[in-house]
Parts: C-alpha cells; sequence; structure tokens
C-alpha cells in the first residue's frame, strides 16, 4: 500500500511536474492535496508542452486516476477550461474525481485578492492574484462554499446569500468596488455544477480502498516548502500546507499510510512574489540562471527571482517534510560555470546559522556563506546515467546529496520525459 508524497524542497516551481509524469507509469493515483490554480505545472511529452494548474499530472497518463482531494480549493471555471483544454488535444479527463469536500473558490475571492494586494502597496505578499488565500480564509471562517454544495441548489443559494452579504460589504465600503451580485454567481455556479457532477466523489474512501487494494498513490503538494503556511516564510506563502503533513489531511490518509517522500529540489534556487531569498543574484548571474533555466512563472509570467543553491534550506526541507529521496531537477542549467557556488550557511549579525533562523527578522537579514565547487563544460542533456556525468557534476551532486541530509534518487538533466537519470526506484 504504497503512498507516496512528493513535495517542493524550496519556494516551489522545482519541476514536480517532470517528477509526477515519470512516477505515472507507476502509480495508480495522483493526488493533489492542497493549493488551486496558483499552482502551475509544465510536462514535456515529444514536442507538445502542456501546463496545468488545477488538474493533477496524472491525467496526462491514461492508466492513472487523477483526484483533486479535500484540501484543494477549485476555482470551477477554471478547472473545466482546463478539462476542456486537454480534450481538444485529444485528452481524456473522464477519470477525475472531485472531492466533494474541496472548497470552491468565488467570485468574490478573486476580487478580494487583488483588492487587498493593492492595498498592500510595497508590503504586498505578490500572489498569484487567483483568490487562494480569501479562499482558505473563509474556509478557516467557516463560510467557505464546498464542492458537495454544487449538489443542492437551495444550500447553494444560502451559502453564497450569507458570504456575499458580507463580503459586499467589505468590497463596496472599505475597498469602494461594485456589489456582486449573489444571482449571477448563483446561476453561474449552477451551470458549473452540471457539468462537475459527475466526478464529485468521496475521495478520502476511494483512495483509503485503493491503499487497501495495494493500489500505488501519489500524493502531489503544489507550491514548496517555504510558502508553507506554518513553515515557510510567512507572511510571505500560500495559504495552505504544501508540506508532508499537509498531505494527510488534505487528502484525507492517515500518516501512518504514507511510505515515502520524495522532495524535488532545483540544483539552484527561484522563487516567485516577495519575502526573503537570501542567495539571490541581483545582478546579471541571476539574468543569467533566469534566462538559461527559462524561469519564467508557469501561472503568470512573472520572472523568477534566481539565486545559488541553498543548503540550509534544502536541510531544512529534509527536517519537516522527513524527506527519503531528493529528485534533483534542472542539473543540465549549471553546465559551462567554471565554477558554482553552494551556500553552506548564513551570517547574521556576525554570528554563523547552520539552520534556517527561527524568526524572520533574522532571516531577512541571513547573508550567504558560500563554499565553491568546480564546474562542467560539457552538455549533460544527453546522459542516460549517473556515470555518464562529468565528474565534476557527480561531485556537485554528491556535495548537494551530502549536504542536504537525504539521498538523490533522480536527477533531470532537461525537460523532456526521457532526460532523467534514475539512480534508484521511487516507489
Ligand atoms: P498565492 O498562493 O496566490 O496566495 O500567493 C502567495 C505566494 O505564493 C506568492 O509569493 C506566490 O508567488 C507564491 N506562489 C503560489 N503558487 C506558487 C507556485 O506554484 N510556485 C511558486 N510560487 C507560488
Amino acid at each position: 500500500m504504497p503512498a507516496v508524497v512528493l513535495v517542493g524542497a524550496q519556494w516551489g516551481d522545482e519541476g514536480k511536474g517532470k517528477a509526477t509524469d515519470l512516477l505515472g507509469d507507476q502509480v495508480d493515483y495522483v493526488v493533489r492535496y492542497q493549493g488551486g490554480n496558483n499552482a502551475g505545472h509544465t510536462v514535456v511529452i515529444g514536442d507538445q508542452k502542456y501546463a496545468l494548474h488545477l488538474l493533477p499530472t496524472g491525467v496526462l497518463s491514461p492508466e492513472v486516476i487523477p483526484v483533486i482531494a479535500n484540501g484543494v480549493v477549485i476555482d470551477p471555471g477554471v478547472l473545466l477550461e482546463e478539462i476542456d483544454g486537454l480534450k481538444a488535444r485529444g485528452i481524456s479527463c473522464e477519470r477525475l474525481l472531485i472531492s466533494a469536500s474541496a472548497h470552491l473558490i468565488m467570485p468574490h475571492h478573486k476580487a478580494l485578492d487583488k483588492v487587498t494586494e493593492r492595498y498592500l502597496g510595497k508590503a504586498k505578499i505578490g500572489t498569484t492574484g487567483r483568490g487562494i488565500g480569501p479562499a482558505y480564509g473563509d474556509k478557516i471562517a467557516r463560510m467557505g462554499v464546498r464542492v458537495q454544495d454544487l449538489l443542492d441548489p437551495g444550500i447553494l443559494r444560502k451559502k453564497i446569500e450569507v458570504a456575499l452579504n458580507e463580503k459586499n460589504q467589505v468590497l463596496t465600503k472599505v475597498y469602494n468596488r461594485r456589489v456582486i451580485d449573489p444571482d449571477k454567481v448563483l446561476e453561474e455556479y449552477l451551470g458549473y455544477a452540471e457539468r462537475l457532477k459527475p466526478y464529485i466523489a468521496d475521495t478520502s474512501l476511494v483512495l483509503s480502498r485503493a491503499l487497501d487494494q495495494g493500489r500505488v498513490v501519489l500524493l502531489e503538494g503544489g507550491q514548496g516548502n517555504l510558502l508553507d503556511i506554518d513553515h515557510g516564510t510567512y507572511p510571505f506563502v500560500t495559504s495552505s500546507s504544501p508540506t508532508a503533513g499537509g498531505a494527510c489531511a488534505g487528502a484525507g490518509i492517515p500518516p501512518t499510510r504514507l511510505t515515502r517522500v520524495i522532495a524535488i529540489l532545483k540544483a539552484y534556487t527561484t522563487r516567485v512574489g516577495s519575502g526573503p531569498f537570501p542567495t539571490e543574484l541581483l545582478d546579471e548571474r541571476g539574468d543569467w540562471l533566469r534566462t538559461t533555466g527559462h524561469e519564467y512563472g508557469t501561472t503568470t509570467g512573472r520572472d523568477r527571482r534566481c539565486g545559488w543553491f541553498d543548503a540550509v534550506i534544502a536541510r531544512y526541507a529534509t527536517r519537516i517534510n522527513g524527506v527519503t529521496d531528493f529528485f534533483l531537477t534542472k542539473l543540465d542549467v549549471l553546465s559551462g560555470l567554471e565554477r558554482i557556488p553552494v551556500c553552506v550557511a548564513y551570517e547574521i549579525d556576525g554570528v554563523r546559522h547552520d539552520e534556517v533562523p527561527m524568526t524572520q527578522t533574522d532571516f531577512h537579514h541571513a547573508k550567504p556563506i558560500y563554499e565553491e565547487f568546480p564546474g562542467w563544460q560539457e552538455d549533460i542533456s544527453e546522459a542516460k546515467s549517473f556515470d555518464d556525468l562529468p565528474p565534476n557534476a557527480r561531485a556537485y551532486v554528491r556535495t548537494l546529496e551530502e549536504m542536504s541530509g537525504a539521498p538523490i534518487s533522480a536527477i533531470g538533466v532537461g525537460p523532456g520525459r526521457t532526460q532523467t537519470l534514475q539512480l534508484r526506484p521511487l516507489v
């Protein structure tokens, strides 16, 4: 009954889509357990490129059952667009299961996300503007609208009216925006209900039975460790728990059933949005990483901030998630460098820190302490095994492994499906 969790080890965008897709052939269920269409996975199959935001990557493998679990917040319009887009390209989403307990992103969530960011000015989070934070806010405040409410028009109307009673006051009186008409929202969401009904299921029960039957369940986290609401760089985080612990609550699977935690780790570091980032490069080296690594957001198209590998945050990911394996991605991007700096610790007010500091104030002041390692000039994108890598690339991988505290079990050497070196089985 293997239940494998896949998490981002840094600030998201580590290349999880490639990992889930690689594992797709070995798993029976691929489950998204948190986040919403703030995430973005790019998967390249042959000459086709797929950008998925809400659907689990498993949807691209015909044998896999993709699941959107209870911990996700769903924008139904976006979900249907994604389903239709794949259908137009010959990919069926018929097997998709959507948890009846997942929450819906409503029009007022999107309006509030944008307007609150604007009011924060320089202190803004840099959200994706998709309504994620306000939707989770309402969930915690117990005034959210859930997928199961789509099945009961009377309840749906009541919930929309109750929510808009309050939110319209906020939108008009605090933010000077227009009111949102509850009747229009109801009509729109009843339309979604018609189309989404066939997919709605008790996904926790489905997954529990699947595990009883020895099926392989892959739990796919969005974002990354440092964007976790509890363990990330708060408040510059997303509003859910991408970490391995969040997978249990977000999918309705008990912790005792998890068998493996695979963390996706980019060979350098990137982040989108505001917040501390000790190894960020604000010079031409950062531009070089961005261009060479194509570091532009899948969801918003924003430039990603880029910097060297940070072993402190990799160790932190190991500790928070109980990482059993790392999947190192984008090693090929570093080809051609004379020397490669790696941040091994921070200096904060003259004191060395080997762990992520306890307070955000310290994290904001952390200066990286670098060690440099020799680079390699060869193109490694055609490598088929670890031994095909140049000695310095192998040494770089082994160094990251030692510093990060868990074995590197797979390495990405290019965006394609076949450009992955597998060092040991991942399931
Ligand atoms: P939100 O999730 O839209 O509320 O945005 C909160 C923060 O998380 C912002 O800094 C976003 O840029 C960041 N974020 C959300 N989703 C992703 C992702 O998939 N990759 C990287 N950053 C993300």
